[in-house]
């Protein structure tokens, strides 16, 4: 073996060694790295955003997901249920939810950014209990003929209409709230961040 190739061999060698001890380097540190981007259920607990998948979310169909542990409906209304809203109007306490500290984009009669889906916290605003959907319209949803659909709270009957807002006289004050959100695609809804940027 020549002087050049001992050479060569040693600087092999270190070349191996050095890059060893930087893969061991790099492993140490990607591993705590990795676990603090991963979106985890502690993250998602702590108030992460979460995305919804609202592709196969058929007209009159309603999908919840969970965001801070709280439950959010997503409700795609047919043009039927929407129409319904210009029935409910005068009978709920806050039309346009024009006294509550909601997105600005909750304060109409569909309370939404689109109006064929409503995005709301399946929460009541009375004591929190969750209401039920009762999508039935007229004497087949058991709410007396003139129901037009929407939801009903058991714990003490507050009922909302297809906006989640509150009847009149209920023991709920308010009408349901609206989480922050926006689209991200025409498919994806990302809850719990509205921000434009
Ligand atoms: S908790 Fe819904 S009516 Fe009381």
């Amino acid at each position: 073996m020549s002087v050049d190739q001992k050479m060569d061999s040693g600087r092999r060698q270190l070349l191996v060694a050095t890059s060893a001890a930087g893969g061991v380097a790099a492993v140490a540190t990607a591993v705590p790295f990795v676990a603090s981007l991963t979106p985890s259920e502690r993250a998602k607990a702590a108030g992460a955003p979460v995305e919804a998948d609202i592709s196969k979310l058929a007209p009159g169909e309603m999908m919840t997901v969970e965001w801070r542990g709280k439950p959010v409906w997503i409700l795609r209304r047919t043009p039927e249920m929407l129409a319904s809203l210009d029935k409910t109007d005068a009978a709920v306490s806050d039309p346009e939810s024009a006294k509550e500290m909601q997105p600005e984009y909750a304060k109409n009669k569909s309370r939404s950014i689109k109006p064929e889906y409503l995005v709301t916290v399946g929460i009541c605003t009375h004591l929190g209990c969750s209401p039920s959907d009762k999508f039935k319209v007229g004497a087949d949803s058991g709410m007396g003929d003139d129901w037009h659909g929407g939801f009903l709270c058991p714990c003490h009957g507050s009922k909302f209409d297809l906006s989640g807002r509150v009847y009149k006289s209920m023991p709920a004050p308010d009408n349901l709230e609206v989480p922050p959100h926006k689209y991200l695609s025409d498919t994806t809804i990302l809850i719990g961040d509205d921000s434009k940027a």
